[in-house]
């Protein structure tokens, strides 16, 4: 059994609470995970969140001497890079719901990424590091996602595609095949990409267009 802390006390921190529940719930071990609460510079140290509490902010993390696992539950890929680069020590597991469709077989992943429940990922592709797949995504074959991508909820990437580094995919968003998504990209929720994006541009809409460069 491993203690970790989970960074982000958000909604989807919250969300990611339940889903070591889970895996502990389904480990052959009798618990994988034990989860000593939630790491959030935003919200009052001790506040309740379930049945565990915010033990502090960042600095917390940077003064901790005890050793454990963390997983960032931030979608924010930007935000993400600087943590990761900051607490670079801790141990990152993957974090992924058992009932999700991967096999390790077919799918090379990196390390620190939160896969949910009900996703799909078919074969010969590859993941990064402290990449986010939210809730029932599915991604097609001969895909590179790139590190600290995040897809929200029910985002669809064909096959072929490659999404390069620091990706923010909205709610719903479909991306067809064999194309490419520029670094840094922001797309919108509910958008149709039917053709490649540059690096560092918003796009929304059907089809997708770039509306600013961030
Ligand atoms: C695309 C997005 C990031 C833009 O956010 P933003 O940079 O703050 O941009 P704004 O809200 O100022 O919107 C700019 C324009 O784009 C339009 N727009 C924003 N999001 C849009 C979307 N998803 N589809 C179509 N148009 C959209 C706005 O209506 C606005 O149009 P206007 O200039 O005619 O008024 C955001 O709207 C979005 O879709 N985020 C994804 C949220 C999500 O999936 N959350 C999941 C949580 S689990």
């Amino acid at each position: 059994m491993e203690d970790i802390i989970i960074v982000g006390a958000g909604g989807f921190g919250r969300e990611v609470g339940m889903l070591i529940d889970v895996i502990n719930q389904y480990s052959s071990e009798k618990k994988k995970y034990n989860l000593l609460g939630f790491v959030d510079d935003g919200i009052k140290q001790h506040t309740k969140i379930h049945e565990h509490e915010v033990l502090g902010g960042i600095d917390y993390l940077m003064n901790n001497d005890k050793k454990c696992a963390l997983v960032l539950a931030i979608g924010n890929p930007s935000i993400k890079r600087e943590l990761a680069a900051k607490l670079k020590n801790y141990h990152f597991p993957n974090i992924i719901h058992p009932n999700v469709s991967l096999n390790k077989k077919y799918v090379t992943i990196g390390t620190g990424c939160i896969i949910c429940e009900g996703s799909i990922i078919t074969c010969d592709i590859a993941i990064g590091d402290f990449v986010i797949v939210n809730l029932a995504c599915t991604i097609g074959h001969d895909t590179v996602i790139e590190d600290f991508c995040s897809f929200m909820p029910a985002v669809n990437i064909s096959g072929e595609v490659t999404v390069k580094e620091a990706v923010y995919i909205g709610t719903g968003a479909k991306v067809i095949n064999q194309l490419e998504i520029g670094k840094n990209a922001i797309i919108g929720a509910g958008a149709v990409v039917s053709k490649s994006l540059p690096e560092n541009c918003t796009a929304v809409g059907i089809p997708a267009k770039p509306i600013k460069f961030n």
